[in-house]
């Protein structure tokens, strides 16, 4: 018997382009390991900063970027013994990259920014951690919920990069134009909300996703 070929839906070709392109955007000069090319504002008191942020971006960068793997079913059956071992390496990277997302997130300038960033980490820890204690205890169904919340909110990162632009068009529609200060000065703007507004497109995103899978 012929193997069905399986069709590529165009909605998910476009959704990975769309995520990994604001992931390359994000990390890419961050790969040069110059303090110069970053867009984070280091604190000069702190020498610390610029290497913890470094930590940050390649710890969660990593759990992005192996994360989807662990939702391909026949990678799942085929390579249980990978699936494993990529599902550790996806935690060791959430627990690196949120608590050093802890201390940079300390040192950002916007109390609003500030507080998402722990919202973020809070519920990052709370969905990994259910997720592996559902596996503990053999809940196979459980595990693979929580672990899609967990991954929601890992994609949050990219999902802020990606409603920018949006949101910058959306200014200028409603606005007559950009201010003065020209892109820069909205952009600044959104850095303020953009990541509540990803993380609630993500959740609930996530959430539709899980109760269409319940009611099949
Ligand atoms: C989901 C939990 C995450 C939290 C709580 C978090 C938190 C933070 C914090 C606090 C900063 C410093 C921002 C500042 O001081 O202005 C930061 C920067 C950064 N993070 Fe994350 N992050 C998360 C996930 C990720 C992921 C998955 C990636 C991988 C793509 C990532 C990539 C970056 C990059 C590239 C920066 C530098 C800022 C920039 O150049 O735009 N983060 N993050």
């Amino acid at each position: 018997m012929t193997r069905a070929k399986r069709k590529l839906r165009p909605g998910l070709v476009i959704a990975f382009v769309l995520f990994a392109g604001a992931t390359g955007f994000a990390v890419g000069p961050y790969f040069l390991l110059d303090p110069s090319l970053g867009r984070v504002d280091l604190d000069p008191a702190f020498p610390m900063h610029f290497p913890l942020l470094l930590v940050h971006i390649f710890a969660s960068f990593l759990a992005l970027a192996v994360g989807w793997l662990q939702f391909l079913p026949a990678l799942r059956r085929s390579r249980p013994g990978l699936h494993r071992l990529v599902g550790r390496l996806y935690l060791i990277c959430i627990a690196v990259g949120g608590g050093t997302a802890i201390v940079v997130g300390a040192y950002t300038d916007s109390f609003i920014r500030q507080m998402a960033f722990l919202v973020l980490v809070a519920l990052w820890f709370y969905t990994t951690g259910r997720g592996y204690a559902a596996i503990r205890r053999k809940q196979h169904a459980a595990h693979g919920l929580w672990m899609l919340r967990s991954y929601a909110v890992t994609l949050v990162a990219a999902t802020a990069r990606i409603v920018t632009p949006f949101c910058i068009a959306i200014y200028a529609a409603t606005h007559g134009g950009l201010p003065p200060g020209g892109v820069r000065s909205v952009v600044s703007l959104m850095l303020d909300f953009n990541i509540w507004l990803a993380l609630l497109i993500n959740l609930l995103a996530v959430e539709w996703v899980i109760a269409k899978r319940l009611l099949r």
